[in-house]
């Protein structure tokens, strides 16, 4: 008996999303379905291309199918619609530049050098990697290190209001105070100018379509956060730690701001995990182990992963050449990267596929 399109479909209801908690034809998940004799082909449309248990339903779904009685060959091809928050179902309050960016994702902690920075640009080119489209803003007004983290310093084309061509590196879209400014002189920013410069980065540049624009913050839980989410829908932010924090203060202070601020805490990062010796690989937990994962589930906030101190992601970062896209990097250093940009994937994705996004804040005489 010729397979038919509904017992394709029935067979693949055993496959389901682990996140979502529901079948990935009950999701709508599975296109294009076409039989030709005994052959049987479709899509799985995913939520994001960096999902991390992608192959896995793909094996099942493959499975599923080749079971059915009448099947001889099936072809599963694994393909990906980013799904936003609001920007992306048209309710878009945020500048109309922002429309075709899906989700704005800020990267943040209480403190300075923890590796914010580190953690935004190598995130970005993980999410990258897997073919997703990707921004990177620089929200450090005062310091910005994505010029030199990027090694792209150019004075970006375009003028007027919505006109600012964004720079590129390495397929991330950017842009940086950094390159509007003499690298000679100092920085001299005050309060009011942040927020109209964070207002400009959302606003005059042209960021076209994107499925996740990485925001960068400062240290600490000032001006820039609170502008960001009175200028536009986030999606939610990234904290960044490292294993001594957790116990400190920074850390919490850094999440109840972005709760404060009705931003929807997506991870926590631990950043230099532990420290690996470059030339002998040798591992040492000089802080502890798992204090920043048992604080994490504490405040119900997904652990994305841990980052160890290796020397060759601070030497990328100082070259311009990112740990995730230099060679020099050992291979499992630049896996744990990839590991958060698919969990900090995952999140995204079981966020907007429950919630919309919240409205922008609005705090009186600001
Ligand atoms: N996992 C790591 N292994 C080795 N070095 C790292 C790691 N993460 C960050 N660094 C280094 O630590 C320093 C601080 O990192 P980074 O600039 O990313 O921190 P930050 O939190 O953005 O700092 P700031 O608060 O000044 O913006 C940099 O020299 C960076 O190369
Ligand atoms: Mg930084």
């Amino acid at each position: 008996m010729a397979v038919t399109a509904e017992a394709v479909l029935d067979a693949l209801r055993v496959v389901q999303d682990p996140d979502l908690n529901r079948d990935i034809v009950d999701l709508n998940f599975v296109k294009d379905v076409v039989i030709e004799g005994g052959t049987v082909s479709f899509k799985v449309e995913l939520t994001t291309p960096a999902c991390p248990v992608k192959d896995e339903l793909k094996r099942q779904a493959h499975e599923a199918v080749t079971a059915l009685d009448g099947v001889d060959t099936v072809s599963v091809e694994m393909t990906a619609q980013v799904r936003g928050g609001q920007a992306a179902q048209g309710q878009t309050q945020g500048p109309p530049q922002l429309s075709g960016v899906k989700n704005l994702i800020a990267v943040g902690a209480g403190k300075g050098g923890v590796g914010k920075s580190t953690v935004a640009v190598n995130l970005a080119l993980a999410l990258l990697e897997t073919g997703a489209t990707v921004g990177l803003m620089d929200g450090d007004v005062y310091g910005p290190s994505i010029p030199t983290m990027l090694d792209n310093n150019e004075q970006p084309t375009g003028t007027g209001p919505n006109e600012i061509d964004p720079n590129q590196a390495y397929g991330l879209k950017l842009m940086s105070m950094g390159f509007l400014l003499d690298p000679e002189k100092p920085m001299i920013v005050r309060g009011p100018i942040v927020h109209t410069v964070v207002r400009q980065f959302l606003g005059d540049v042209k960021w076209g379509e994107l499925d996740y624009l990485i925001i960068d913050l400062p240290p600490g839980t000032g001006d820039v956060a609170l502008s960001l989410a009175q200028s536009a829908p986030l999606t939610g932010a990234v904290v960044v730690s490292t294993p001594q924090d957790v116990s400190l203060i920074d850390v919490h202070k850094a999440v109840s701001m972005f709760r404060t601020l009705k931003v929807p805490v997506l991870g926590l990062v631990e950043n230099m995990s532990f420290y690996e010796c470059g030339s002998c690989g040798n591992r040492d937990e000089v802080f502890g182990h798992g204090g920043a994962k048992a604080w994490a589930q504490s405040e119900s906030i997904p652990f994305l992963g841990g980052v160890p101190l290796h020397a060759s992601v601070a030497v990328g970062g100082d070259e311009g050449k990112p740990a995730l896209v230099d060679e020099r990097t050992p291979e499992h250093v630049r896996d744990a990267f990839r590991t958060l940009a698919g969990e900090l994937a995952r999140h995204v994705s079981i966020l907007n596929m429950q919630a919309p996004a919240q409205p922008l804040i609005q705090i009186k005489g600001l």
